[in-house]
């Protein structure tokens, strides 16, 4: 039974595609690719049929892929992977048994990398959310960010759709004071950009530009993954791992 791999690319750079990834990628005589994948993992796709998955309604891209399965195994890249804010998961689920999914690095893991920063630290951050105000809706009693944000949170916001003074309102409102706050944008590919910031200090530092597609007429969410938190821009000593190797690591007379 030929099958169709669903495989985690990366937020766009071809070599932080994991090994997996790429040995069942060569073997796939078909490939959705969204856009930039086409043009990004060109040298991966020679000699494959490539075909842009947005360019389908779902039964049509069902049907078409019914077609190509006849012939070989289909890949689909998943931008990041299925992980978060995938749309994906109804091929998935219709595919059934001949749907496989294989992991990839999601924009979250490549930010935390660029930016060297760890994004939870004992004493200054105790939980990360991961959300995004498009997907928390706009309509009466939807919850806002403002009420996800909290001293001691660490926000990823994917797929901003707020303007970014408004976004900073939200934010300083529930941190109640001013906190690092980065744009990772394009992160992978080729025009990449780290605004790093504040709450205070964001909006100049962008320079009016829009990051967000905010002004484009078509929705497309922008390459941008918003992070917010004191961990972003916090260092901290030895003393937290001693306290590890004393009371976890130590080797211990057990009798
Ligand atoms: C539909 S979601 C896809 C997320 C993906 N499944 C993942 O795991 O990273 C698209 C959003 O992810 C973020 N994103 C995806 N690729 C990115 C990149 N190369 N640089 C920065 N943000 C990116 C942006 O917030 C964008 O609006």
């Amino acid at each position: 039974m030929h099958r169709v791999y669903f495989i985690g690319a990366g937020p766009g750079d071809p070599e932080l595609l994991t090994l997996q990834g790429a040995r069942l990628l060569a073997g796939c005589r078909a490939v959705f690719a969204p856009t930039p994948y086409e043009v990004t993992f060109a040298s991966f796709l020679e000699g494959k049929t490539v075909e842009i998955p947005f360019a389908f309604y779902f039964q049509e891209l069902l049907d078409r892929i019914g077609e190509l399965l006849a012939v070989g195994d289909v890949a689909f890249l998943v931008p990041g992977d299925l992980t978060f804010y995938s749309p994906f998961q109804a091929l998935v689920d219709a595919l059934g048994d001949r749907a496989a999914v294989i992991p990839g690095v999601g924009t979250a893991n490549a930010a935390s990398a660029r930016l060297k920063k760890t994004l939870d630290l004992p004493g200054v951050c105790n939980r990360a959310i991961i959300t995004s105000p498009r997907t928390l809706g706009d309509g009466e009693g939807a919850p806002t960010l403002r009420e996800l944000a909290a001293p001691g949170v660490t926000l990823l916001i994917y797929m901003n759709n707020l303007p970014l003074p408004e976004l900073v309102r939200q934010l300083r409102d529930g941190y109640g004071g001013n906190v690092p706050l980065v744009l990772a944008h394009r992160l992978g590919l080729p025009g990449e950009e780290l605004i790093r910031g504040t709450l205070d200090d964001i909006v100049g530092k962008t320079g009016g530009r829009d990051y967000f597609n905010l002004g484009s007429p078509t929705r497309r969410p922008a390459l941008t993954l918003v992070l917010v938190g004191e961990t972003l821009e916090a260092t901290v000593d030895g003393a937290w791992w001693d306290f590890r190797r004393k009371h976890i690591w130590e080797e211990r007379d057990e009798g």
